[in-house]
């Protein structure tokens, strides 16, 4: 299991230390980008990712949380990102294959999102195409939100569809995620999980133990 830790919660007057940390006790930086139009939320530019990259060689796990994800596409791959997630919502269904070809052909790995309400049905024509499927447990726009319960089915439903069509996509949870639901996500198929909040309060490395710990 996967531990992508979201710098959305990172203390930035504690920038070096903390990536420190996380350069040390885990293996993917979930990077949140949000455009204020997707969702209420504004966050990081591709400068920001840049200086992560110059700071950091794990993963860069980035979550487009963008009305226009083919653009912004463009600048977080040059700026240095290893997977791009979209939101479904937010490409027309006929310019998803197109989309995900252009991600894979800058080589980068791709992974498509849905929001809580959005079923798991719609993703079925592009589950042989995408490296990773990005469950929102949350509405997306803000951190420390609560784990939204209906994600379990929608995790065991993606489990289910990989096994039954053989295909190899990792199913990655994002939102409200802590040390209480990480063994049961587990269980359920989880095999990336996302967490802003309970990663970066208090102690971080006891945080990201115990859900190392959860599996
Ligand atoms: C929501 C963000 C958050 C963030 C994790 O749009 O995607 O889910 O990564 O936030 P926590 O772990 O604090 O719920
Ligand atoms: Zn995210």
């Amino acid at each position: 299991m996967i531990i992508a830790p979201s710098i959305l919660s990172l203390d930035y007057t504690r920038f070096n230390e903390q990536v420190e940390i996380l350069n040390n006790s885990v293996e993917w930086i979930h990077f949140d980008v949000m455009d204020g139009h997707f969702v209420p939320n504004l966050t990081f530019g591709p400068d920001i990712l840049k200086a992560y990259r110059r700071s950091s060689d794990l993963f860069m796990d980035v979550h487009l949380m963008v009305t226009d994800p083919d653009f912004f596409a463009d600048v977080f791959m040059k700026a240095g990102a290893d997977q791009i997630t979209f939101h479904y919502e937010a490409v027309e269904e006929e310019k998803i294959p197109a989309l995900i070809e252009k991600i894979h052909a800058n080589g980068c790995k791709c992974g498509i999102s849905i929001k809580p309400k959005t079923e798991v049905s719609v993703l079925e024509p592009y589950l042989d195409q995408v490296d990773l499927v990005l469950v929102m447990s949350v509405e997306p726009g803000f951190g420390g939100q609560s784990f939204i319960e209906h994600s379990y089915d929608k995790i065991r439903e993606l489990a289910d569809l990989r096994k039954e069509k053989d295909l190899a996509y990792k199913i990655e949870v994002d939102g409200g995620v802590n040390s209480a639901n990480a063994g049961k996500l587990v269980s359920c198929g989880t095999d990336v999980l996302v967490a802003g909040s309970f990663v970066f309060k208090g102690d971080m490395e006891a945080n990201i133990r115990s859900l190392k710990e959860a599996e």
